[in-house]
C-alpha cells in the first residue's frame, strides 16, 4: 500500500483549470509539495495525492471541473488510500456541495489556504476546510527548484476590491492583499539565479499594488532578467507614468493586458467598472502613440443583462478603433453572489452566441492585421525549441534557419503575420 505521508514514495498529480493565477498557484503548490518529499507525476492513475485546482469564473468552468472530479470515483474505489483534493475558487464556492455530492473527495480547500494542504494530508484530515481569507496572508515563495521553465509567474497581489457586478472573484479570492516589495524582489532574484530570464508579475488587478512602479523598476534591474511582463491591468489604474516606464525600459515587455469588457458606457456602468469608454480610449491612444508596436489585449463579455444591439455595436466600434492584438471573449454567465446575478439574464442564448461569433470574427481579423504590421520587422525571440519561440508581445514566432537551444534569444526577421502566430527567418 502506498503512503500518503510526505515521503519520497508519495506521488502527486495536479490538474489545473482556469486562469494564470491558478496556474501559478498550482506550480507553487507543486513546488511546496516537492520540498516536502512528494514527487510530481503526470497521470492521476499513478498518483497517491490527486489535486484539482478549480475555477469559478464562469459556470462552464465549474461544470467541467465537477465532471472531471466526478470521474475520479473509480480510482478511489480501486485504491481507497489515495487522497483526492479539490482546491481553488470552485472549492471555496461549492464547499459543502462538493463533499456531499462527491463523497470520494477527501479535502476541499479554498485558494487562500491551499498551501496548508500537505499538513491536512499528513494529519489525516478529511472534510471541508473553509477559508479564513482575511487572516491568511501567506504568499508561499516559489520553491519549484525542479522547474526548467525560462519564464515564471510571480504573484504581486491577490484578491480584488472592485466588485465588478458580474464577477465572482472578490467573493472566492477575497479582498486585495499585496505582497511585500522586498519579498517579490527576493523571489525574482532567486529565480534569476536558477536561470529564469522572464518574469510574469501576476495579479487580478496587478497594477493596484501601491508600489507597482517601484517593483517593475527593481525587477527589471535584476541581473539575468531579460523580460518582465505583467497581467492583468485594471484600466482604472493604468496611467501615463506606467506607460512611460514601459516605453523607456527595454526589459519591460511592450505588452498590455487591459480588459475593457464592453464598449458601451451604459453597460460599463452596470458592470461597475468605474471607467468610461473615453477614459479607456485615452489610455489606448497613449500606448499606441508612445509604443506603436505594443501588444494591447483585452477581455470582452457579450450578452450582459440589458445589452442591446446598439450597445454591442459600440463594443465592435471600440475594437475597430483600438485594434487589439488579442481578445479573450466570453458569453455572460450569471454567477452566484454577484450583483448582476440578481438581474434578469435577459439576452437570449442565441443572441449571445451570435454576438460572440461576430465579435470573434472581428477580433480575428484585427489580430491578423496587427500581426501583418510586423512583417519586415526584426524581433527578439526567446527560443522554446524546434525553431519556435515568443516575441516580447508573447506572440508565437516560427522561424527558419539555424535552430536555437531554449532559452537562447535570437533575432528573427518577420516574413509573415498569421492569425495566431508569426513566421520569419533567423538572422
Ligand atoms: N460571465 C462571463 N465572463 C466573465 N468574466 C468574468 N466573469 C464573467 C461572467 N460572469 C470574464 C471577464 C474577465 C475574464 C477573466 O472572464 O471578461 O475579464
Ligand atoms: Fe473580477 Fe472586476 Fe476584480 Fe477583474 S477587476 S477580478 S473582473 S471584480
Amino acid at each position: 500500500m502506498s503512503s500518503t505521508k510526505g515521503n519520497s514514495k508519495s506521488k502527486v498529480y495536479i490538474k489545473t483549470f482556469g486562469c494564470q493565477m491558478n496556474k501559478a498557484d498550482s506550480s507553487r503548490l507543486e513546488g511546496l509539495l516537492a520540498s516536502k518529499g512528494y514527487s510530481p507525476v503526470d497521470k492521476a492513475e499513478s498518483a497517491d495525492v490527486i489535486i484539482y485546482n478549480t475555477c469559478s469564473v464562469r459556470e462552464h468552468a465549474e461544470q467541467k471541473a465537477m465532471s472531471h472530479v466526478g470521474r475520479l470515483k473509480f480510482l478511489k474505489i480501486k485504491r481507497p488510500e489515495i487522497k483526492i483534493c479539490v482546491v481553488g475558487c470552485m472549492a471555496q464556492r461549492k464547499k459543502k456541495e462538493i463533499i456531499s455530492s462527491l463523497p470520494h473527495v477527501d479535502l476541499v480547500i479554498g485558494p487562500s489556504t491551499m498551501f496548508r494542504l500537505h499538513r491536512l494530508i499528513e494529519n489525516g484530515n478529511k472534510g471541508v476546510f473553509l477559508d479564513t481569507e482575511e487572516t491568511v496572508r501567506e504568499f508561499p515563495s516559489h520553491v519549484t527548484d525542479t522547474s526548467k521553465n525560462y519564464n515564471e509567474f510571480v504573484p504581486v497581489m491577490k484578491g480584488c476590491n472592485n466588485f465588478c457586478s458580474y464577477c465572482i472573484v472578490p467573493y472566492v479570492r477575497g479582498r486585495e492583499q499585496y505582497r511585500l516589495k522586498e519579498e517579490i524582489i527576493a523571489e525574482c532574484n532567486k529565480l534569476a539565479d536558477r536561470g529564469v530570464i522572464e518574469i510574469i508579475l501576476l495579479g487580478q488587478t496587478v497594477n493596484s499594488h501601491p508600489d507597482f512602479i517601484d517593483i517593475l523598476k527593481s525587477v527589471s534591474e535584476i541581473k539575468g532578467i531579460k523580460r518582465v511582463r505583467f497581467i492583468t491591468s485594471y484600466p482604472g489604474k493604468v496611467n501615463n507614468e506606467l506607460i512611460d516606464l514601459v516605453a523607456g525600459n527595454p526589459v519591460l515587455c511592450n505588452y498590455f493586458h487591459i480588459p475593457l469588457q464592453s464598449g458601451s458606457d451604459r453597460i460599463l456602468e452596470k458592470m461597475n467598472r468605474n471607467y468610461t469608454v473615453s477614459k479607456y480610449m485615452k489610455i489606448a491612444e497613449y500606448i499606441r502613440k508612445k509604443i506603436p508596436q505594443a501588444s494591447v489585449s483585452s477581455d470582452f463579455i457579450v450578452g450582459f443583462p440589458g445589452e442591446s444591439e446598439e450597445d454591442f455595436q459600440k463594443t465592435l466600434n471600440v475594437i475597430q478603433k483600438v485594434q487589439f492584438d488579442q481578445s479573450f471573449t466570453f458569453k455572460y454567465s450569471p454567477r452566484p453572489l454577484t450583483m448582476a446575478s440578481k438581474w434578469k439574464d435577459d439576452v437570449p442564448i442565441e443572441i449571445k452566441k451570435e454576438r460572440l461569433s461576430r465579435l470573434n470574427e472581428l477580433c480575428a481579423k484585427i489580430s491578423l492585421e496587427r500581426n501583418k504590421k510586423l512583417e519586415g520587422e526584426i524581433l527578439e525571440v526567446i527560443s522554446e525549441g524546434n525553431n519556435k519561440g515568443r516575441s516580447e508581445h508573447y506572440k508565437i514566432v516560427f522561424f527558419k534557419g539555424k535552430p536555437a537551444n531554449p532559452p537562447e534569444i535570437v533575432k528573427v526577421k518577420i516574413t509573415r503575420g498569421l492569425p495566431h502566430s508569426l513566421k520569419g527567418e533567423r538572422i
